[in-house]
């Protein structure tokens, strides 16, 4: 890793950084030879993971706890260190929460991103990556999904990724901040010490955590929404990519933004995603493979705004960052089968 080397980038701030994503992250960022900072409010993440990650890597990250929205408190991180990049995933991610209380997630969301582009500017940080989605395309028209295709959010959740993206590309015509937009399709999996995964609150919404937990006996079955989509089985598509290899995929952005100097685009957007889809049912038999015994599920309604189908062209992403996806599907529910396995309650600790 040049990063370090070049003397361009030395110390990064992870917002959001004790999450699932954020902590792979800084594990990367860490084992490339960076110094690290973390603010986090842990509203959905633990300390522990940062622990972890300290355990993981043998250095240290600095840790604040603070909610992004507190300029005040911000500030002083930034008063503090000399920041030389952001990576900015800090913020509320369920779409059915973003339903029900939309408010709070433009309030959070977009608020927070705002306090962190005025430091930015104020104390001339001049690198940012952002943790976009590929929920960006709605339903798209035809797959795979190229960073071209027409963006279209559908919930509140979503309409906070385009709205940031939007802030992110006016503020890079507007000044000196380069600005990479990373849309990740679907992370799962797990480092493969087995210390840091994703441990979600209360039932999970996503289908991984979800069928770990019905692999340990947590829950009794996998509900499948919907077996009627025009795909290989009826089942929706996705394209499921390792953690670590998304994770990566961040410090192959900030060697573009650096590497590039003044000659690099001031916003750049790529596709994170293996370009390969697997169905439900296909991530269910491939985990039975990794746990050794069957998990019971049962075929329910569609659930709404689901879409049927949705894998990525990572194409420039492979060329432009010289970053490709490399762990099969096999690997990632492997890795997330022994997390959940060493880590049945996630981070609690009774
Ligand atoms: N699914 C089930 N049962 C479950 C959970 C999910 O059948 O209990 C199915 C879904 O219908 C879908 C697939 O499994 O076909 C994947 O669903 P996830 O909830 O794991 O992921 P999504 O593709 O719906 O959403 C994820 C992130 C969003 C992000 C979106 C697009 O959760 O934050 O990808 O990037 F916006």
């Amino acid at each position: 890793m040049r990063i370090l080397g070049r003397g361009r980038i030395k110390t990064v701030l992870v917002t959001g950084g004790a999450g699932y994503i954020g902590s792979h992250i800084c594990v990367e960022l860490l084992d490339a030879g960076l110094e690290v900072l973390v603010i986090d409010n842990l509203s959905n993440s633990s300390q522990e993971a940062l622990n972890r990650v300290e355990k993981i890597t043998g250095k240290t990250v600095l840790f604040y706890q603070i909610n992004l929205q507190d300029k005040a408190r911000v500030k002083t991180v930034f008063e503090t260190h000399t920041i030389d990049a952001v990576i900015h995933l800090a913020g509320l991610k369920s779409v059915g929460d973003s339903c029900r209380l939309p408010l709070e997630y433009y309030q959070n969301n977009i608020s927070s991103t705002l306090v962190l582009l005025e430091m930015l500017e104020q104390f001339s940080v001049r690198n940012i990556v952002f943790s976009s989605s590929a929920t960006v395309y709605g339903d798209p028209a035809t797959v795979p999904v190229t960073e071209q295709f027409p963006l279209r959010a559908t919930n509140p959740y979503g309409r906070t990724k385009l709205m940031i993206e939007e802030i992110l590309r006016d503020v890079a015509n507007a000044s000196h901040i380069k600005v990479v937009l990373l849309r990740y399709f679907n992370p799962i999996g797990a480092h493969e010490s087995g210390l840091i995964g994703e441990a979600p609150n209360g039932t999970p919404n996503n289908l991984l955590p979800y069928i770990s937990q019905v692999a340990m006996g947590q829950r009794d079955k996998v509900l499948i929404f919907g077996g009627d989509y025009p795909t290989i089985d009826g089942t929706g598509v996705r394209d499921y990519i390792h953690v670590v290899d998304l994770a990566k995929g961040h410090t192959k952005a900030l060697q573009e933004i650096v590497g590039n100097g003044s000659k690099g685009e001031s916003c750049q957007v790529y596709n994170l995603g293996t370009g390969h889809g697997h169905s439900v049912i296909e991530v269910i038999k491939a985990f039975e493979q990794a746990c050794g015994h069957k998990i019971i599920y049962e075929i329910v309604d569609r659930r709404s705004g689901d879409v049927a189908e949705c894998y990525a062209n990572p194409a420039l992403a492979n060329e432009k960052l010289n970053w490709r996806a490399e762990k099969e599907l096999s690997e990632m529910v492997m890795d997330a089968w022994h997390w959940q396995t060493q880590n049945p309650k996630g981070y609690k600790i009774d």
